[in-house]
C-alpha cells in the first residue's frame, strides 16, 4: 500500500524514532509532524495532550497516512487509548524500555529518565509493577532537557549540569541500565557517555518501535511491496532552527524547511 506513515512528537525528539523507522522500512514514505509551538508536552495536562494528539492525527489522516506512530512517550501515555477508539487506522505507541532493562540488569537497579506525563501513564505503571519485586527502579523526571533540545543545545555546561544532577545519583545507587523514556533524550547520547562510562548501558525505544511498526504493517497487509525511493515530508507548528539542524544531522539531507501548519484545536 503506497500511502505514507504519519509520525509525530511534541517537537524534534520523535526524529530519533523516525530515523529507525526509515532504516527498517526503506520502501515506506513518512510524514513527520513536530508540535514545536506546544513543546514540551511533559508538564501539560492529559486533556491538553489528548487535544493536540487529536488535531495532529486528524491532519496526518488528511494527508492520507495509513498508520500513525506516536513517537512520544508522553503523548502515548496520555492519548493513545483514546485515539485508538476514535480512529480506524492502526496507531503504534511508545513506552520506556523498562522491560528489557529489567531483564538485562545484573545489579538489579535500573534508572528511568522521563517526563512527569510519562511516569503518570498506565503503560509505565503496569510494566514497573510487574518487575518491581526483583528490580529496584529509580525514577527521575528530567526537567529542562526537552527545552534544551528544542533550543538546539546538545553540549555545554548547562546541559552537563542537568545530566550530572539526574544520572549521578543513579550511578551511585548501582544502576547498570539507564532507560531513556523520552524520545528527545537520545539526542544527548554523546553528552551522557562521560557520565555513564562503561558501567551503565543506555537504552532507548526507537528500534523496538520500528520493529513493532513493521509487524503491524505486515499484519494489516499495509507494507509497500513496490520498490520505492523513500520520501520524507516534514511539518511543524512552528519553524525553529533546531528542527532543521537535527534533520540535517540525522538524515543528511541538508537544511530543509519544515512546512508550517498551525493546526486548529479540536
Ligand atoms: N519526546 C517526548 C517524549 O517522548 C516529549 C517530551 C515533552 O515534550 O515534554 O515524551
Amino acid at each position: 500500500m503506497k500511502k505514507p506513515i504519519g509520525v509525530f512528537d511534541s517537537g524534534i525528539g520523535g526524529l530519533t524514532v523516525l530515523k529507525e523507522l526509515t532504516k527498517l522500512l526503506p520502501n515506506e514514505d513518512f510524514v513527520y509532524f513536530a508540535d514545536t509551538d506546544n513543546a514540551p508536552y511533559g508538564n501539560k495536562s492529559k486533556a491538553k495532550i489528548v487535544k493536540r494528539s487529536d488535531s495532529i492525527i486528524k491532519f496526518l489522516v488528511s494527508l492520507d497516512c495509513k498508520l500513525i506512530v506516536v513517537a512520544c512517550n508522553t503523548a502515548t501515555a496520555a492519548a493513545v487509548n483514546v485515539m485508538r477508539k476514535k480512529y480506524k487506522l492502526p496507531i503504534v505507541g511508545l513506552e520506556p524500555a523498562v522491560k528489557p532493562a529489567c531483564l538485562q540488569t545484573k545489579t538489579k537497579h535500573i534508572g528511568v529518565l522521563a517526563t512527569k506525563g510519562t511516569f503518570r501513564g498506565n503503560h509505565f505503571k503496569n510494566t514497573s509493577e510487574k518487575y518491581k519485586d526483583n528490580v529496584e527502579i529509580h525514577l527521575q523526571v528530567a526537567k529542562g532537557l526537552v527545552e534544551l533540545a528544542e533550543n538546539g543545545v546538545f553540549e555545554g555546561e548547562k546541559l552537563n549540569k542537568l545530566l550530572n544532577r539526574y544520572i549521578l545519583p543513579m550511578k551511585n545507587a548501582n544502576v547498570d541500565q539507564l532507560v531513556l523514556g523520552c524520545t528527545h533524550y537520545p539526542l544527548f547520547y554523546e553528552a551522557m557517555l562521560p557520565i555513564t562510562g562503561n558501567t551503565i548501558t543506555i537504552l532507548e525505544s526507537g528500534e523496538a518501535v520500528a520493529r513493532r511498526t513493521k509487524d503491524v504493517l505486515i499484519r494489516n497487509k499495509m507494507m509497500n511491496s513496490v520498490k520505492n525511493t523513500q520520501k520524507l515530508s516534514f511539518y511543524a507548528s512552528k519553524d525553529t532552527k533546531a528542527i532543521n539542524n537535527v534533520v540535517d544531522k540525522l538524515f543528511k539531507i541538508g537544511k530543509i524547511k519544515f512546512k508550517v501548519e498551525i493546526l486548529k484545536q479540536i
